[in-house]
């Protein structure tokens, strides 16, 4: 443990790299957590992933803790103030400094979004503005829309409204549906959210 940390801050001094504590709040797969986790491993990146927090322990993306040993913890947002209190709580006692939500399906309050403001961000799988919330590709295709798209952008109070960083569009083919969408977008989705994170830290 010891030599770890004598190990950690050489490499600090040497490198002159301090990554900045993230966490990554999920609610599923994980698909985006653990790109993120492969990204925070590679020396240029500016973040290490130090905290997985979802509000069900049926997340599957839950696993990628336990494959990468990162710290985990699972809040019951049924009882939504309580749950983000112990949140900012286990927050701040880890030091975290930055936030990524990858499919996150809870809406946090203004007043979590203050205490970290300008330093959560999100992915959202629409061109947004266009589609705000649920159901993107379905929406998308029954408009007979020529583009998806993913967009990352910080979070706001509004929901899924805060200045974009990042968005990358993609064509709809006529033989598109929303599963073959959804994938096509999350390909990209695990592109542009790393290089969303080097563009604020760079
Ligand atoms: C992703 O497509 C992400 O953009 C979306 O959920 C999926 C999570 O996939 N997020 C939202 O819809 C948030 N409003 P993952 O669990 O495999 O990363």
């Amino acid at each position: 443990m010891l030599l770890e940390k004598i190990k950690l801050s050489l490499m600090e001094k040497l490198t002159g790299l301090k990554k900045i504590k993230t966490a990554v709040f999920i609610s599923g797969t994980g698909s985006n957590l653990k790109n993120l986790i492969k990204f925070s491993k590679i020396k240029k990146a500016p973040i290490s992933i130090d905290l997985i927090a979802s509000n069900t322990q049926l997340a599957k993306g839950l696993k990628y803790a336990d494959q990468f040993k990162i710290k985990k913890k699972i809040f019951n947002f049924k009882n939504f103030k309580d749950a983000e209190k112990n949140l900012l709580t286990l927050l701040t006692k880890e030091k975290i400094k930055f936030i990524c939500l990858a499919g996150f399906m809870k809406i946090l309050s203004k007043n979590f979004i203050k205490k970290f403001n300008g330093k959560i961000i999100n992915i959202h799988p629409s061109l947004l503005p266009k589609y705000k919330g649920l159901n993107t590709h379905t929406r998308a295709i029954n408009n007979k829309d020529e583009f998806a798209g993913c967009t990352v952008h910080y979070v706001t109070a509004k929901l899924d409204s805060g200045k974009t960083i990042l968005q990358k569009k993609i064509k709809i083919t006529a033989r598109d549906n929303p599963f073959t969408l959804a994938k096509k977008v999350l390909e990209q989705e695990h592109k542009i959210y790393p290089a969303a994170i080097m563009r604020i830290f760079n």
